[in-house]
């Protein structure tokens, strides 16, 4: 069968290939699940990976098959398995367990292992191919009415985790009452923390370099919320005048920015870092300052990767009730859907090229579920 995939370390090194086809019985006690791929998304990490900057390929392998956002349907089941059937659409984690104590415990997502295994990403072959072979403790149903979004359920359980975990968090305040949220970085993963915010009712404000005019900037606006362009507009600038952000998600790509993030946070509020940024890149900044800001204000920052099966399964209800309460505003997320896996180097031109060509949520039709 055909897969996508990078020699990991070597930039633009994306090719298609022939790999062969995954049993049902290549999974221990006759618990595996063949499921056939719909669709698959890109992101960042894709970029990152296309660089040569970020991933691994599995041992024994020179190859890493690509693709963690995933969605397909099962096309046959062991006969230990009995969480998913034929016909089912599933969406399936990223990472799986290390040796590690959380890892045991289906924790992976919280690993203290300094080796970590995504699938896609690091050590593990991913979802760009025709078919992927797993088990069902790593596959998450969604229902057929979710399905034109379903692939959506990867990166929403990002944000769903960084909102989860600022929650847990916070409960050290007895009550705890946010209303006002930033978000830093209008990509895939700010538009999504953005409307997940705006699901949790939080004045949103999203920071980011595109002009004031910008598409992104009206998709905001129809779930109202507030676009500024950080070149005009800065994140401080505005917390100045508005007021500091009870939470400011960090989500822009860009490691300065954690500097201004600390800036503009409120007194007992939360900065979430979520990018993954390889590139070495120094600053100075003003530690005094950031130092006493965060002791005399009781203030959080905090780091968040993955997400565990638990925080997909919340993404598939966050999906269901965004459906209701925004009808039709995710669709508008995926700008480019192309048809087969042949289209890869258009995907990767998209990907690479996101700002010129008005790209956001691009994804590649890997097959048709009839
Ligand atoms: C993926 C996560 C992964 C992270 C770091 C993100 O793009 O969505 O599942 O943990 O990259 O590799
Ligand atoms: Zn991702």
């Amino acid at each position: 069968m055909k897969a996508i995939a990078v020699k990991p370390g070597q930039k633009n090194s994306v090719h298609l290939r022939d790999v062969p086809k995954p049993k049902v019985s290549d999974i221990p006690n006759v618990r595996g699940v063949l499921v056939k791929v719909l669709k698959v998304a890109l992101d960042g990490t894709d970029r990152d990976i296309d660089k040569g900057e970020y991933g691994n390929a599995p041992a024994g392998d020179d190859y890493l098959i690509i693709g963690h956002e995933s969605f397909g349907i099962v096309e046959e089941v062991g006969p230990n398995v009995k969480e998913v059937k034929k016909g089912d659409f599933v969406v399936a984690t990223v990472r799986r367990p290390g040796k590690g104590f959380y890892d045991t415990l289906g924790m992976q997502d919280l690993t203290s292992d300094d080796v970590y295994y995504e699938r896609g990403i690091n050590l593990l072959h991913g979802f760009f191919t025709e078919y992927y072979v797993e088990a069902p403790d790593y596959l998450v149903v969604v229902p057929d009415e979710f399905a034109e979004l379903g692939v959506m359920t990867e990166p929403v359980s990002i944000a769903t985790k960084a909102f989860e975990h600022t929650i847990d968090i916070q409960r050290r305040m007895g009550i705890w009452r946010p209303k006002r949220a930033a978000v830093i970085g209008a990509g895939p993963l700010g538009m999504l923390t953005a409307w997940k915010f705006r699901l949790e009712r939080l004045d949103t404000s999203v920071f980011s370099l595109e002009p004031p005019d910008h598409f992104k900037a009206k998709l905001l606006g129809e779930i109202d919320a507030h676009y500024y362009c950080a070149t005009q507009d800065p994140i401080q600038k505005i917390a100045d005048k508005l007021g500091d952000f009870d939470i400011v998600m960090e989500a822009s790509g860009y490691a300065p920015n954690v500097v201004d993030a600390c800036h503009a946070v409120s007194k007992n509020g939360v900065v979430i870092l979520s990018s993954v940024t390889p590139k070495e890149m120094k600053v100075e900044v003003p530690v005094s300052q950031i130092n006493m800001d965060f002791v005399l204000g009781n203030k959080i920052m905090f780091g968040t990767v993955n997400a565990s099966y638990h925080h997909f399964s919340l993404s598939v209800k966050d999906i269901g009730y965004g459906m209701q309460l925004y009808t039709g505003w995710m669709e508008k997320l995926i700008t480019h859907t192309l048809n087969g896996l042949d289209q890869y180097e258009k995907a990767m031109y998209l990907l690479n090229n996101s700002g010129k060509e008005n790209a956001l949520k691009i994804v590649i039709k890997v097959a048709d579920h009839k």
